[in-house]
């Protein structure tokens, strides 16, 4: 039994059987593993990885053990484990993993340190958790490092600061930032499961209701288009003006937060920044409105502010805590605030996961590939990468698209 701190190892079939259906709908990421299986390309490497522990990244593990690779894990958020699926990795794929559904930010901690003392050489981020503790830390866990990849926005706006201050050692590919990753990931997984996790916590109805999505980057833009598509009426706040010029354009009501918070039933946070909802939006919701957040930490509703101004804080179902205050009026925070679409759902759906974690397998190859050879910086996906696993996905799909001519590329090409 390799090291490993998990909630249950008894449930370790029910999690072999969640892990066997994700992979049902993961084609992509299963001919990487056939590939590796055959080639052995992370022959002999240490891999850290931080992501979501849920069945997908499970098949994204299986994938990196089929090409050779030892791997250690731990969760990228306290409350979004699947502790069925850890069970499994532990028992049935003899993986070091670390992370408990819920854990406090101490075990947290610790399971960050107990992945890196492993002692990687190339680490998978979801939030950068790993290379910003290493770089922190020092030492050997940095000095075997020879790449990182990161799947978050979040995670690469920390790694471009550690950039900027002349201090990241390794370099990093920004698989968040690939086309692939984009079409799929934050628009059509986070829309999605952004609302799987409201409906599931709450089970609200979506149409009619208000729905306040404040921040229109992709996961923004994907959310408000799957809450109208449900039959609600959609406002968008948001700071960048190109952004709200977009969403305006494509017919949503634009406002400031403090507007909005008067009209909005349902609230979902997902802007990358912090106290985006605080006392002020607080003092002006209706009763009964929801506060979900679908951004990457939890401080972008301000819970301190909003238990402030509560009378009674209580449970009412799981994952709703209701929050009681002075005139009378309940607010609904869903999931303590934290990332709801892995806190309260499962993520995104297999075949979104599908992508990205192809992404993921071939970028750790790609670093070990060019072990040594190039500058700490973060990166662009290559786009040979890119355009092979867009192939994969689209021929999974049933998919055949034309090629351009000769003719065609030589009229593209020329300036005349
Ligand atoms: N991030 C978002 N959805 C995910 C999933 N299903 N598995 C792992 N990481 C995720």
């Amino acid at each position: 039994m390799p090291s490993h701190e998990v909630a249950d190892l008894s449930l370790a079939e029910a999690g072999s059987a969640r892990i066997a259906w994700a992979e049902g709908q993961m084609p992509v990421l299963a001919q990487v593993r056939e590939r590796f299986a055959a080639e052995r390309p992370l022959r002999d490497i240490r891999l850290a990885v931080c992501l979501h522990v849920t069945a997908e990244t499970a098949n994204l593990v299986a994938t990196l053990i089929a090409g050779g690779a030892q791997v250690a894990l731990c969760s990228a958020n306290p409350l979004s484990a699947q502790d069925d699926v850890a069970a499994a990795l532990v028992s049935a794929h003899g993986v070091e993993v670390h992370a408990t559904r819920g854990e406090d930010i101490a075990a947290y901690t610790r399971h960050v340190h107990a992945v890196l003392d492993t002692n990687p050489h190339v680490t998978i981020d979801d939030g950068a958790d790993l290379l910003a503790t290493a770089h922190e830390r020092g030492g050997p866990a940095l000095e075997t490092i020879i790449g990182g990849t990161e799947e978050t926005t979040t995670g690469l706006v920390r790694l471009r600061r550690l950039e900027a201050a002349g201090k990241l050692r390794c370099p990093v590919l920004a698989v968040n930032e690939a086309r692939t990753e984009r079409a799929l990931n934050d628009r059509h997984g986070t829309g999605q499961s952004a609302l799987d996790g409201i409906v599931r916590a709450s089970n609200v109805l979506l149409a009619g209701q208000t729905v306040v999505v404040l921040g229109y980057g992709w996961a923004g833009q994907g959310i408000a288009e799957r809450a109208r598509g449900a039959g609600a009426a959609v406002i968008v706040c948001e700071v960048d003006p190109l952004r709200a010029l977009e969403a305006r354009m494509a017919g949503y009501e634009v406002m400031r937060a403090l507007e909005a918070a008067g009209r909005g039933d349902i609230f979902i946070t997902v802007t990358g920044s912090v106290r985006v909802l605080r006392a002020a939006h607080f003092e002006r919701m209706k009763d009964g409105a929801i506060l979900a957040n679908a951004g990457h930490f939890d401080v972008e509703l301000d819970l301190d502010e909003l238990a402030a101004q509560a009378t009674d804080i209580r449970p009412v179902r799981p994952l709703v805590d209701q929050y009681e205050l002075a005139d009378g009026r309940r607010l609904h925070l869903l999931a303590q605030g934290r990332v709801v679409n892995l806190a309260a759902a499962e993520g995104h759906p297999a075949a979104v996961m599908d992508v990205s974690f192809a992404l993921q397998a071939l970028c750790a190859e790609e670093l070990v590939r060019l072990r040594g050879a190039v500058a700490p910086a973060v990166l662009p996906v290559p786009n040979r990468i890119d355009v092979e696993v867009g192939r994969l996905k689209l021929a999974a799909l049933g998919v055949a698209i034309d090629e351009q001519s000769d003719e065609q590329r030589e009229y593209r090409q020329s300036w005349m």
